[in-house]
C-alpha cells in the first residue's frame, strides 16, 4: 500500500505520517477508508481523506491537529471531525460506527462498532476498502466485500439486497459513479436498482438530500451522462415528471460547459462558479413559472440559489431582445446585467447565439461588472444639495459618464459633480 500513498500530494503524506503516530500514541487503530482510498487505487486525484478510528474519533482529531496545528470541527453527535488544512485541503475522521434503517429511506440509526461493521454500512464494493496507516503494520488492503476485483473489472456493486430500500439516494451514486469511472452496474445491483425506482423510494427520500444528491452529480466533469441515465432509468420524476431529457438538453449542457470554460479561463480572479446551478437551472426550461417555483421549495435551494434560478427564468425574453440590438449603450448593458448573478448570465449567454448579445456579455465582465463610483453623498453634501432625489439623479449621470469611460477616478468624478451642481 505504500506504493498509493506515494501518490499523495506531500501534504497529505505528512497527514498519514502524523496520524500513524496519533494512532500509535492513542492505542487506537486508524484507517484511510472509502472513496480517497478507491481513488487511490484508480490513481484517480482527490485531495480529500477520510480516516475512520476505531475508538473516539474526536479524540483522535483533536490529538492530529494540534500536532499538525491546523483549524478542526467537531460534530461529537456523530463522533466525527474536519480538519482543515492550510491549502483547503480536508480530512475527515470519523469513529468507525454501524448503521440500522429503522424503515426504508430513514435516516439510519448509529451506534459505534468495529471498522468490519463499519464497510458494512457501506453503498458499494469500491467505496467499502479500508487500509491501516499504522507505519508498523502490514499495508494490506482490508476489503471483505471484493471491491479491488470490482474496480479492476469496473464494476458498480452493492453489498446487500435492501442496500437501496435502506437510502435510495444511493441510486443516484449508483449512476453518478458507473458514469464517472465508466463502469458498469453489475447486473443484479442493476436489477434491484430498477425495482427501487419502480417502488417509488426516492420519493420517499427526504428531498433535501435529494437536492445534496442532485447537487454532487451536477458537479460531475460531464453532468448530462448521468442525467440522461437516471432520465432513461426513469428516475427524474423525483424532480417532476414533465422534464424532458433529450438531444436539446445534451446541446445545451455542451454550450454551458463551454460558456463556464470561457468565464473561467478569462475571468481567473472572479468568484468561484456554482456551475451545478446552471445545469439545474437549464433543466427546468420544460416546465412552467409555476412548476419551477414548487420545485426550489420542495427540494429545499438557498434563497440565494432560488434567487438565482428564478432571475433567469423571469426576465430572460426581455433582457435578450434588449440585448441582442446593435447599438446598446454601456449604461443599458450595466443596468440589464449588473444585478443578475454570474450563473444566471452563462445561462443566458449558453441559450442566446446572437452575437451581439456575446459582445455585450464579454464587455460587461471586462468593463463595466462590479463598476462603483468614488464619491459619495458625503461629496455632495459638501457641495450645499441637500440629501434628497437631487443625488440619485446626480449619482446615475456620473455613473454614466464613468461607463461611458468619460470619468474615471474620484478627481474627475469630482470635477463632474461640481459641474452639474453649478448647472442646476
Ligand atoms: N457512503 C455510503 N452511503 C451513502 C453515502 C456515503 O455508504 N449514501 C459511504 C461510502 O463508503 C463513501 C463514503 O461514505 O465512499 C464517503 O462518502 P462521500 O464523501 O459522499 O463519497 P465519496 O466516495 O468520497 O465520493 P466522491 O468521490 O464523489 O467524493
Amino acid at each position: 500500500m505504500r506504493k498509493y500513498f506515494k501518490k499523495l500530494p506531500r501534504e497529505l503524506r505528512e497527514v498519514i505520517s502524523q496520524a500513524s503516530q496519533v494512532s500509535q500514541e492513542t492505542r487506537m487503530p486508524a484507517y484511510l477508508v472509502g472513496g480517497c482510498l478507491r481513488d487511490l487505487i484508480l490513481g484517480v486525484k482527490n485531495l480529500d481523506l477520510d480516516i475512520a478510528i476505531e475508538g473516539n474519533g474526536i479524540i483522535f482529531a483533536q490529538n492530529l491537529a494540534q500536532k499538525l496545528k491546523s483549524r478542526l470541527k467537531t460534530h461529537e453527535r456523530f463522533g466525527t471531525a474536519i480538519l482543515i488544512l492550510s491549502d483547503g485541503l480536508k480530512v475527515d475522521i470519523a469513529t468507525t460506527r454501524q448503521e440500522k434503517y429503522p424503515y426504508s429511506a430513514a435516516l439510519p440509526v448509529v451506534n459505534s462498532g468495529s471498522l468490519k461493521e463499519d464497510l458494512k454500512r457501506r453503498d458499494f464494493t469500491i467505496n467499502a476498502m479500508a487500509v491501516s496507516i499504522a507505519v508498523d503494520k502490514e499495508q494490506k488492503i482490508i476489503d471483505p466485500f471484493g471491491g479491488q476485483d470490482d474496480l479492476s473489472s469496473g464494476r458498480i456493486r452493492i453489498l446487500h439486497n435492501l442496500s437501496f430500500k435502506d437510502d435510495p439516494t444511493r441510486i443516484l451514486r449508483a449512476i453518478r459513479f458507473s458514469q464517472r469511472f465508466d463502469f458498469k452496474i453489475e447486473p443484479k445491483t442493476l436489477l434491484l436498482l430498477k425495482e427501487a425506482i419502480s417502488d417509488g423510494l426516492l420519493d420517499k427520500v427526504n428531498p433535501h438530500r435529494m437536492h445534496d444528491e442532485l447537487i454532487l452529480m451536477l458537479k460531475e466533469q460531464n453532468p448530462f451522462r448521468p442525467i440522461k441515465e437516471l432520465d432513461d432509468l426513469g428516475a427524474l420524476s423525483f424532480i417532476s415528471t414533465k422534464l424532458k431529457i433529450g438531444k436539446s438538453t445534451q446541446a445545451l449542457f455542451k454550450s454551458i460547459s463551454k460558456e463556464i470554460a470561457w468565464f473561467v479561463k478569462n475571468f481567473p480572479a472572479r468568484r468561484q462558479l456554482d456551475t451545478w446551478l446552471v445545469y439545474f437551472a437549464a433543466l427546468l426550461a420544460p416546465l412552467t413559472w409555476l412548476e419551477i417555483k414548487l420545485i426550489i421549495y420542495r427540494l429545499g435551494l438557498r434563497k440565494g440559489e432560488q434567487k438565482r434560478v428564478t432571475s433567469y427564468y423571469r426576465g430572460r425574453k426581455k433582457l435578450i431582445s434588449s440585448l441582442s440590438k446593435k447599438q446598446v449603450a454601456p449604461e443599458q448593458i450595466f443596468l440589464l446585467l449588473e444585478p443578475l448573478s454570474y450563473e444566471t448570465i452563462i445561462l443566458l449567454s449558453a441559450t442566446t447565439p446572437n452575437k451581439n448579445f456575446k459582445k455585450y456579455l464579454a464587455d460587461f465582465f471586462e468593463i463595466y461588472n462590479g463598476m462603483r463610483l468614488c464619491i459619495s453623498g458625503h461629496d455632495l453634501g459638501g457641495l450645499g444639495v441637500l440629501p434628497g432625489p437631487e443625488y440619485q439623479k446626480i449619482f446615475a449621470k456620473v455613473l454614466t459618464a464613468k461607463l461611458n469611460g468619460q470619468v474615471r477616478n474620484r478627481q474627475t468624478e469630482l470635477a463632474l459633480i461640481r459641474k452639474l451642481v453649478q448647472a442646476t
